[in-house]
């Protein structure tokens, strides 16, 4: 049993898979994405509107692409989670795979399907079938590097989706957002790693908090992305159920569940370093109903990111580390996914 997050040795014993390490990378390969080439697709077709298909990690990534660059870009952009694709696919959409596996039997059957829909289409990821499809069909593919787990791979399924976008024309250059967010990245890592100890270390600190806790996560509509990875990060690392919510829309109904005393669960405030008044003022009162009906005190997270890609990488970076800390407070090694593994080879089974 681990005796302290500061204890590094007992630490390395439990993280047998190394996710520590693989988080501490994870603003290496945001850096290392700025230097991806766009691709010469030679595609005459403007899109007129966008599909970011994956699942599980690689769908974080769309999701982060989708709150990161909404605003640059003028068509309709969804992220989708399913084979079944909406009725408005069709030959003017841009279908993006996003798939750091290239094995993941939904995101097969959905690029299946938009080749016969006639999309656009284009995929990232680190190979498998994906890329062999791509390669025998002749369709723009944009590689990150292998030997990762899916999750630990966002930044780079971030950068490469980001590339891949701009090389269609859809967006401007986004390599020099990318190198921002890296650099502020890695000053955030030097706050939250290991190695900084619990009295300066504020991810350590959640993670205490939250021990023996079901984290009830909430951030902005427009941040939604970092929410749900938050969740699925407390599921994968921590082997632990949470949930997230969204605001404003959590203070029209979810709030009035904080009624009475719910010791098992914590809510956690994940904010934006740039909120408008009106957003600070929706936390402020949402937080100040939790204290009065729930005599809950939230947690808080912050990380003073300012670019607007490292403004969503920020807090996904600190929540990553959070989840890994409580990986170790419950001697849990947070790198083996036994429930995925096996519900991605009893879906393919069952299948044939
Ligand atoms: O984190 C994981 O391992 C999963 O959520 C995978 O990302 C998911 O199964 C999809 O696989 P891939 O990302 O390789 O398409």
């Amino acid at each position: 049993m681990l005796r302290s997050l500061d204890d590094l040795e007992d630490i390395s014993k439990i993280d047998a898979g190394n996710m520590l390490g693989a988080i501490n990378r994870f603003p290496d390969f945001l850096v290392d994405a700025a230097h991806f080439s766009p691709l010469d697709v030679r595609s005459s077709l403007s899109p007129h509107n966008i599909v970011l298909m994956g699942m599980g990690g690689s769908a974080s990534a769309a999701d982060v692409l989708l709150d990161w660059l909404q605003d640059r870009i003028t068509v309709p952009v969804s992220v989708v989670r399913d084979c079944a694709l909406p009725r408005f696919v069709g030959p003017k959409t841009l279908f993006m795979a996003v798939s750091y596996s290239g094995e993941t039997v939904e995101t097969l059957a959905a690029f299946d399907e938009a080749r016969k829909r006639r999309c656009i289409t284009a995929a990232v990821g680190s190979g498998g079938r994906l890329q062999t499809i791509c390669s025998r069909v002749k369709v723009p593919f944009l590689k990150v590097s292998s030997g990762l787990v899916p999750r630990a791979a966002l930044s780079q399924m971030v950068g490469a989706g980001a590339v891949m976008l701009q090389s269609f024309g859809v967006v401007g250059d986004v390599r020099a957002g990318l190198l921002e967010a890296g650099r502020e990245l890695i000053r955030i890592r030097g706050q939250l790693r290991a190695e900084v100890p619990l009295s300066r270390n504020r991810a350590k600190h959640v993670a205490l908090r939250l021990e023996g806790r079901l984290p009830v996560i909430y951030c902005l509509q427009r941040m939604s992305s970092v929410a749900r990875r938050a969740k699925n990060q407390f599921a994968e690392n921590s082997k632990l159920v949470a949930k997230y919510d969204l605001l404003p829309e959590a203070g029209h109904n979810e709030v009035e569940a904080w009624q009475g005393r719910n010791p098992h669960m914590l809510p956690v405030l994940v904010h934006d370093s740039k909120e408008s008044r009106e957003e600070s003022t929706v936390f402020r009162a949402f937080k100040a109903v939790l204290r009065k009906v729930g005599e809950v005190r939230p947690l808080e997270v912050r990380t003073g990111a300012s670019s607007a890609l490292g403004r969503l990488l920020g807090p996904v970076l600190f929540l990553d580390y959070v989840s890994v800390y409580l990986a170790f407070l419950r001697g849990v090694d947070p790198t083996p996914t036994f429930g995925i593994g096996e519900y991605r080879r009893l879906n393919s089974e069952m299948r044939r």
